[in-house]
């Protein structure tokens, strides 16, 4: 379903982050990216998520090379394909919970029909998710784990076959962070989505049916 090939990235101060960085990821996959702070985890998820180019190598999804999309096709790409989850939850406190699921539907024109089917996905979500009762509350008044769960309904929403979540449980008590992983993999498994989650939580990472480690631009398991 993914493919990296040989992607090498640096920046003017650090140097090379990724180094000739070889990855590939089956359809319904669970991988864990393990790797100490700078290490390049999210410079390597903001790649597959074409948030960021690598300097040389190849992104390929689904055998085509997203490389040279225009960027009106990369934002296709992204809304069609990928959800994201973040450290931090980046909901917008003057919205809802449910109008901060919502929002991302508007990037893309879609039918009223497609839009109401989206509607009953994303209660069927958030009841899934355990957020039912909070659709209407602002992000300030729930928690961060339960912020955390409106975010992955957020990303699933568009029925993304890849899910990259990075640190996703990087702002989250023990207890909430367990919770988190537990779901994601419960997610991975029903919905056969595709997992990429970069996380320092060994607890997570042992989750996921494959580990790899990001060690001087490399990944190795
Ligand atoms: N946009 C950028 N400009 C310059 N340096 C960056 C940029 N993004 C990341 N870096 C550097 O690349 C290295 C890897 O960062 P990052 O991918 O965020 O690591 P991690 O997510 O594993 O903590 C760090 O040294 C960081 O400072
Ligand atoms: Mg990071």
């Amino acid at each position: 379903m993914l493919k990296l090939e040989n992607i090498s990235k640096s920046f003017p101060q650090r140097g090379i982050v990724l180094d000739n960085l070889v990855l590939e990821a089956g359809e319904g996959d669970s991988i864990a990216i393990t790797g100490p702070s700078g290490s390049g985890k999210s410079t390597l998820m903001n790649i597959i998520g074409a948030l960021d180019r690598p300097d040389s190598g190849d992104v390929k999804f689904r055998g085509n090379s997203i490389l040279n999309l225009s960027n009106n096709e990369l934002s296709g790409y992204r809304n069609r394909n990928i959800g994201f989850v973040f450290q931090d939850h980046l909901l917008l406190n003057h919205l809802t919970i449910r109008e901060n699921i919502l929002l991302p539907l508007f990037a893309e024109k879609i039918s009223s029909n497609e839009y109401t089917e989206k509607l009953s996905y994303c209660d069927l979500l958030a009841e899934r998710v355990g957020i039912t009762g909070l659709m209407d509350k602002f992000p300030f008044q729930i928690s961060g784990g339960e912020a955390q769960r409106a975010t992955i309904v957020r990303a699933l929403t568009g029925k993304p076959s890849l899910l990259l979540a990075d640190e996703p449980t990087g702002s989250l008590d023990a207890k909430n962070a367990e919770n988190l992983g537990s779901l994601l993999v419960e997610l991975n498994r029903e919905f056969r989505i595709t997992l990429i989650v970069a996380t320092h939580s060994v607890d997570m990472a042992s989750r996921m049916a494959l580990h790899m480690k990001l060690d001087e631009g490399k990944l190795k398991v």
